[in-house]
């Protein structure tokens, strides 16, 4: 049996006349969600450089769960490693430690008090990662082909599933020396590549048009003012 978290009534609400599909109940894994509207995970860089959600952040995500009318509402991707191995993003949430906790379940606390459906993501941004490592990790060591970004490591399956890269340098305790040698080889191909800029959210502009470039400052100065306040 399906559980519903929150009760809707879309009758008064015009987008329920327009889009009466969107506005269906839909059952997903063993909960009932009142509409099929999705806010889709995005990084908002309001946390603090420790991972740590702020209040800032909190309010953020009310403010997108109000959005939504009851349905599902995803707070960004959080890096799961200690070492920010996969970090994409300076203000990036962490949830690698259980003190990460009851911040995010601040954020799940203002999503539910919207009467919103509460998601979050375990993210690992791979070779578009790496703020604060001077590499990135992924499933081969293809290197990105921005210059911005940093040489790629790549991981075993055994890395895959552990996570952390281990401190011997092999990828997993069978690794051959082979093997290990070989990806060493290829990384330091890869760090042979020039880079400049250390995070995928500082690429943007140098890619925006101007017009976007000043839209996303007054944003930017929007946020800095919320933050202010917070
Ligand atoms: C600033 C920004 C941050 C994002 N962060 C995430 C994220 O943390 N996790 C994720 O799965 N997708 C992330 N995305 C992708 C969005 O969730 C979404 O899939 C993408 O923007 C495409 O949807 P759209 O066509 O409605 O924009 C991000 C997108 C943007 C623009």
């Amino acid at each position: 049996m399906a559980k519903t978290l929150f009760e809707w009534d879309y009758s008064d609400y015009p987008g329920a006349k327009t889009y009466p599909h969107l506005f269906k109940p839909i059952q997903i894994g063993n909960l009932m969600i009142p509409n099929r509207i999705k806010y889709a995970a995005t990084e908002d860089n309001l946390n603090g450089h420790d991972g740590f959600v702020t209040d800032a952040g909190v309010e953020y995500m009310r403010q997108r769960a109000i959005g939504v009318v009851g349905g599902l509402c995803y707070m960004q991707g959080v890096y799961m490693d200690e070492k920010r191995q996969g970090q994409g993003y300076i203000g990036q949430a962490a949830a690698w430690d259980d003190k990460f906790i009851p911040g995010l379940k601040r954020i799940a606390d203002a999503i539910h008090e919207q009467k919103a459906v509460a998601g979050f993501q375990l993210m690992d941004c791979g070779r578009v990662g790496a703020v604060e490592t001077d590499y990135c990790h992924g499933p081969s060591a293809v290197p990105q082909r921005l210059r911005i970004f940093k040489p790629v490591e790549e991981m075993s399956n055994a890395d895959v599933k552990q996570g952390p890269a281990r401190e011997d340098g092999r990828a997993n305790p069978d690794e051959s020396p082979q093997r290990s040698n070989q990806r060493r080889r290829r990384n330091e191909v890869g760090q042979r590549r020039p880079y400049t800029v250390v995070a995928a959210g500082q690429v943007v502009p140098h890619l925006m048009r101007e017009q976007d470039q000043q839209q996303r400052e007054r944003e930017r100065q929007a946020f800095q003012q919320l933050r202010r306040f917070a």
